[in-house]
């Protein structure tokens, strides 16, 4: 009898040894952040702040891959259903997680209910900027001016169910003006040159490109979508004091993996994104872009999903209505 429970204990004993030896294998080569749009854009450069740092921690190269096209819903789609073993995971937002399954009726993954969160990486304030030498010198006259000339100002986005189509379709409901001349981009970063020189008039970017243009004078800054002004940005209205006090919008940027992930990989990369956000190093960086850093909670997998969740609940019925 001693010798059968002796046996057994060896067994179980092996078998957890097996099992904790299989997670603490995880990774055991490089993991793919998908990034959603064109590489310099918003997604893309908190991707490799992000990810560099998270490559340290879990001993693996965290390699992005830029899969852009359908307003970020292309590469969302291309993660959320590969093999969920940890080695394919991507860098959404706002839009590709909590706008896009309003806009693309038949989208083939559901952030609600068919992912695994892992994380808030960082909350990203928007702002209304335009190429330098646009007519309007402030907000005021830029509403004035785009509901007077809603046939001639250029709108630039990175795709419907974009962060800056998002953003840039509530501003136009507010002002009265669905549809402008707009020009569709694989990302902003792309948009962002075309700014700079001059080809296009306005867009509603994420701080995190734009903040190094409006600060070295290449592009102009009408005002930020949040309630306190950006300590990256101070000289930059907030759309209350600027005159449009109603438009208030803020975005994000999240890692998510597909459905299925084993519980202990879920966790080895919600630790990473915890420390990459903690390392003083990637504070600073992403601070200086006018990041906004995730709270505690946002970086857990349940409140980045509750922050999901909300958001979509927010956007779903003004979006569905929009104009695509
Ligand atoms: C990008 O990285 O290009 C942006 O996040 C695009 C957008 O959603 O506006």
């Amino acid at each position: 009898m001693k010798k059968l429970v002796l046996g057994l204990a060896t067994t179980v004993a092996l078998a957890l040894t097996g099992s904790a030896q299989a997670q603490s294998k995880y990774p055991e080569k490089p993991i793919t952040m998908i990034v959603p749009f064109a590489a310099g854009g918003p997604t893309d450069i908190i991707a490799r702040i992000v990810g560099e740092n998270m490559s340290k921690t879990l001993g693996q190269q965290v390699v992005i891959e830029n899969v852009a096209g359908a307003g970020g819903t292309t590469g969302i789609t291309r993660a959320l259903t590969a093999t969920p073993d940890g080695y394919t995971i991507a860098m959404g937002h706002l839009g590709t997680f909590s706008a896009a399954p309003a806009t693309y009726p038949g989208l083939k993954y559901d952030p609600i209910n068919g992912m695994q969160p892992i994380g808030l990486a960082g909350g990203t304030p928007i702002l209304i900027v335009a190429r330098k030498n646009f007519e309007p010198k402030d907000l005021k006259e830029f509403v004035a001016y785009v509901k007077a000339n809603t046939d001639k100002v250029n709108e630039a986005h990175a795709g419907v169910g974009s962060v800056s189509w998002t953003t840039c379709t509530l501003l136009k409901g507010q002002l009265g003006v669905p549809k402008l001349n707009a020009v569709a981009y694989r990302g902003t970063g792309p948009a962002l040159n075309d700014l700079v020189s001059g080809q296009i008039d306005f867009m509603c970017d994420q701080i995190v490109s734009v903040a190094e243009q409006v600060k070295a004078d290449t592009i102009k800054a009408y005002a930020i979508a949040s309630a306190e002004r950006s300590p990256a940005l101070p000289n930059v209205p907030t759309t209350k004091e600027a005159g449009l006090p109603e438009y208030q919008i803020e975005a994000w940027n999240g890692i998510a993996a597909p459905k299925g992930t084993p519980k202990e990989v879920v966790d080895r990369l919600v630790d990473a994104l915890d420390k990459a956000l903690k390392d003083e190093g990637v504070k600073k960086r992403l601070l200086d872009l006018g990041t906004v850093m995730p709270s505690a909670t946002e970086r857990t997998p349940a409140g980045f999903g509750a922050l999901i969740k909300r958001d979509a609940d927010k956007l779903s019925p003004t979006l569905a209505a929009a104009p695509k």
